[in-house]
């Protein structure tokens, strides 16, 4: 048991796919999990753990913004011993090459937060996702046949960004704008566990643009597809 997660030690998988919406988690358990049980539901954060072909695999709200992921990857990986996360969720784009519903397997997450400043004061640690990780679900996606790209986001502290952050990640490079990829990272990188993220583009920032709800179902099973063959097979 730990403060936000109330389950028994051995009632969540070495595996763990992490979208910030708990309904999102509920979703993925009873449509993509074998057997799923609920393992908690303080304040609501949803957790499952079922099987994906046979192989343990949980699925765990973590809320939005890094301080929320902190609190979930922390207890995950300190109290119940998650050995590989994969962050499953959505990002604004920021790259001229990418279009709506595109996928973004994160090898790299810069951050506004002052989560890294507090941890790290002078230093600049780089948040980065495993590399066998990204290799696999990269090699996945291009089986696959989809429309995805390998890069770099930026977890904002802000989603109405007052200060137009964005211009000078898209000016370096970086592919979108999301909120929780580089706590994740940095907490695996602390407990010398596994981590990665997928994300897919549900808005523009540079190109607006909506898409339908059959469109958004369809690319979000192509990223469940890609986790749950990732999170398995490394
Ligand atoms: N900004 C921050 N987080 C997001 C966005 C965004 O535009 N879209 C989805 N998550």
């Amino acid at each position: 048991m730990s403060t936000h997660i109330n389950a028994p030690a051995g009632a969540i998988a070495e595996n763990i796919l992490l979208p910030g919406d708990p309904l999102r988690a509920k979703f993925i358990a009873e449509n993509f999990l074998e057997n799923p049980k609920l393992y908690n539901e303080v304040r609501g954060m949803y957790g499952y753990t079922g099987t994906y072909k046979g192989v343990p695999v949980s699925v765990q709200g973590t809320g939005m913004g890094q301080p929320s992921i902190s609190i979930y990857a922390t207890e995950l990986f300190k109290d119940y011993g998650v050995k590989k996360a994969i962050r499953v969720g959505t990002c604004g784009a920021i790259s001229e090459e990418l279009e709506l519903r595109d996928t973004i397997l994160v090898n790299s997450a810069c951050s506004d937060s002052c989560l890294l400043n507090q941890r790290f004061g002078a230093l600049h640690f780089a948040p980065t996702a495993d590399f066998n990780m990204v290799k696999t679900a990269d090699s996945v996606a291009q089986k696959m046949g989809i429309r995805y790209t390998v890069g770099s986001v930026a977890s904002s502290d802000f989603f109405y960004d007052i200060n137009s952050n964005w211009k000078k990640w898209k000016e370096y490079g970086v592919k979108g704008i999301e909120m929780e990829s580089a706590e994740l990272f940095t907490l695996a990188a602390q407990y010398n566990r596994r981590a990665m993220a997928i994300m897919t583009v549900s808005d523009h920032i540079l190109k607006g643009g909506e898409t339908t709800a059959e469109e958004r179902q369809t690319t979000f099973t192509n990223m469940m597809k890609i986790a749950l063959e990732t999170i398995i097979s490394v």
